[in-house]
């Protein structure tokens, strides 16, 4: 699909919760989140039905995010539905890998392909205090069980104040490569006062090159995640909330007041 600017869109992030095992400082309050209901929260013939849709419609490329996609009760199922839908050549995760040791090899045998572990620190005292009480140690198994499970390239996210050259992104550096692992630093955003930057080592945050649709747990398809707008594929119908969401991909984005990182997925 082509929007108005041309830009080819083949990419859908999916977010199957808003829920997560941690509460980094960036992300969330410490209380936790007021909780979509259940109700809201589509299912998975819902998701894999529209997924279908969307591949018909060009999309090649999918990544399962959250919140915390590892918290959802079954979710190797759900990968499992989206790798028999012929046409995604890359399907991915996005995970903090704190579950990840248990589920990588069932992940992978389902038809994963790759995932990204988040991990600011790998001091862990630092990790427990920006994760709210994370074990650092949780993270580094799982990340072993991804590697072992060949979820490869295992790429590692890495939120960053202001430059790569602080102490942590410094030491995740130097831990990802002498374990094989590839590197991206995103500077900490802000969707409220629309701050934002390019990922450095990914693709994320390039308004001009942006290929992705974004579709919330409770069933928005958001064109930016810079924006406000989101389309309900309950009520529009798939097709037309595709349609819909790639007819109004903004140039680029201002501002969302209406999201959080936890329910559209970073
Ligand atoms: N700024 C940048 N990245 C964020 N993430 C969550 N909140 C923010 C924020 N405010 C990232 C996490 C994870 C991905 C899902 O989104 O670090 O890697
Ligand atoms: Fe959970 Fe990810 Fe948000 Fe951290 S950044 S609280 S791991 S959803």
């Amino acid at each position: 699909m082509l929007d108005r600017y041309s830009r080819l869109i083949n990419y859908l992030r999916i977010s199957v919760t808003d829920r997560c095992n941690l509460r980094c400082r960036y992300c969330m309050p410490e209380e936790g989140i007021r909780l979509l209901r259940h109700e809201d929260i589509l299912t998975y013939d819902e998701i894999a039905g529209f997924t279908r849709v969307a591949v018909k419609s060009g999309i090649t490329k999918v990544r399962i995010t959250g919140g915390e996609p590892l918290v959802r009760k079954g979710i190797v199922t759900l990968t499992g539905m989206l790798a028999a839908i012929g046409g995604i050549h890359d399907l991915s995760m996005t995970t903090n890998g704190v579950l990840l040791d248990r589920f990588a090899g069932d992940l992978a045998k389902a038809g994963l392909q790759r995932v990204n572990v988040s991990l600011d620190t790998i001091d862990p005292e630092q990790y427990s205090f920006i994760t709210r009480g994370g074990d650092l140690n949780d993270v580094l198994r799982g990340i072993e069980a991804a590697k072992k499970a060949r979820l490869l390239p295992v790429k590692i996210n890495c939120v960053i104040h202001e430059s790569p050259d602080e102490t942590n992104a410094i030491e995740v550096a130097r831990y990802c490569r002498e374990n094989d692992l590839e590197v991206r630093y995103i500077k900490e955003m802000d969707l409220e006062e629309g701050r934002f930057s390019v990922v450095m080592g990914g693709s994320g945050g390039n308004c001009a090159g942006c290929n992705r649709l974004r579709l919330t747990s409770n069933g928005k398809l958001k064109p930016c995640l810079f924006s406000g707008l989101g389309y309900d594929v309950r009520t529009l119908g798939y097709e037309e909330a595709i349609k819909q969401a790639v007819g109004h991909k903004p140039q680029r984005g201002r501002k969302n007041i209406n999201d959080s990182f936890y329910n559209i997925g970073g």
